[in-house]
């Protein structure tokens, strides 16, 4: 069975940065009060020249770049996206349209969960032999559908994409092993009313209605720490690995205390746990590949070494795996 290793790496974030001391001035909240609760300090937000497609097409030209492919030689774009620029045309079609190239693109539907589910999505194409070459891309634009005058969402969102290049070798690298879950249930906890084809009860207030984020913080936030836990455990035992093993571990970026809380499950020092949220926020489907990006630029992953991806959203939904880090046997 091929595997799908990740050959490239790329991410990208909009250049408006807007800090805690910004939002001091916006809503009634404190820099303390988000730094305590969250760990998050800054977070980038798109502008006018800014949209999903922009900042997606970055991302991947960079893991293209990086892998030494041109769009011709993708077989397969999937994008992990809740917020696609078109709700008809799918956000790996608008994003091929930027690059080029002629292979499948669609998008995969799992809020924060949705890189890491893309990844699972994208290599199994590969680990079947179907396609060789699979350009993965999780991104969103969550900070056009918060509402700047509720303090309790406005706080934690920021936007931004990354992108891996996944190709096939016959060494065990890329990702091992996959954990996906769901509490459809629970979706109403996180939710964006009014936003897609079901007609919200104000749309008669159209066009000045505008979707917002809605969330039951307290809930989502228990079912995080659960979640993480339990998934990344899962991930790490069904590829035969002790956490020991673990050289990184790579948690979705919404709050500081609930990557804490993963760790402590995994029995991981904070050395070996990837945290960028104080530059970024909760950027969604963005947020693991970003980490990702990041980590493997600053030179902390090497040939073999095993990262845990792990994350949770909307939905509420689930992802989590393994990848072996490396490009071992794969053709140039
Ligand atoms: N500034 C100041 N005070 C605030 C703010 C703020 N920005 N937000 C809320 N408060 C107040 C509340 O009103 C409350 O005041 P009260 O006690 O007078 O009622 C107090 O702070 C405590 O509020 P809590 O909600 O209990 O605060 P908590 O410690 O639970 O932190 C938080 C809230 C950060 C939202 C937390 O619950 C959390 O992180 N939940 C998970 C959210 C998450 O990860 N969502 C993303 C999911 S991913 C996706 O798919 C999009």
């Amino acid at each position: 069975m091929p595997y799908a290793a990740v050959t490239g790496w790329g991410k990208a974030t909009p250049e408006r940065v807007l800090t805690n001391h910004d939002l001091e001035t916006m809503v009634d909240t404190s820099d303390e009060w988000i730094v305590s609760r969250t760990g998050i300090r800054e977070r980038h937000v798109v502008g006018q020249q800014d949209s999903t497609t922009s900042l997606a097409a970055a991302a991947a030209r960079e893991a293209l770049a990086r892998a030494g492919r041109t769009p011709d030689e993708i077989d397969l774009i999937v994008v992990g996206t809740a917020t696609p620029d078109d709700f008809l045309v799918s956000q790996a079609c608008l994003v091929q349209a930027e690059l080029g190239g002629s292979g499948g693109a669609f998008d995969v539907g799992a809020a924060c969960a949705g890189f890491v589910t893309a990844l699972s999505v994208g290599s199994q194409f590969v680990n079947t032999g179907v396609y060789k070459r699979a350009l993965v891309i999780g991104v969103d634009t969550l900070t056009r559908y918060v509402d700047y005058t509720d303090r309790s969402t406005c706080v934690l969102f920021g936007d931004g994409a990354g992108a891996v290049v996944i190709e096939a070798t016959d060494e065990p690298r890329g990702l091992l092993s996959t954990v996906l879950g769901a509490d459809g249930a629970g979706h109403k906890h996180l939710y964006v009313p009014g936003w897609g084809g079901l007609v919200p009860e104000s749309a008669e207030l159209f066009p000045e209605y505008r979707p917002y984020l809605q969330m039951n913080g307290k809930e989502v936030f228990r079912f995080a720490v659960q979640v993480m836990g339990d998934a990344a455990v899962e991930a790490v035992s069904k590829v035969g690995l002790t956490f020991g093993d673990i050289d990184l571990l790579i948690p979705h970026q919404a709050n500081l205390r609930i990557i804490d809380a993963a760790a402590r499950r995994l029995d991981l020092p904070r050395e070996k746990v990837w945290v960028n949220l104080d530059r970024y926020g909760n950027t969604s489907a963005a947020s693991v590949p970003i980490a990702l990006a990041e980590a493997a630029d600053s030179g902390t992953l090497a040939d073999g070494m095993n990262v845990v991806l792990v994350a949770f959203g909307a939905g509420l939904a689930w992802a989590a795996g393994v990848i072996r880090w490396g490009t071992a046997g794969v053709p140039s």
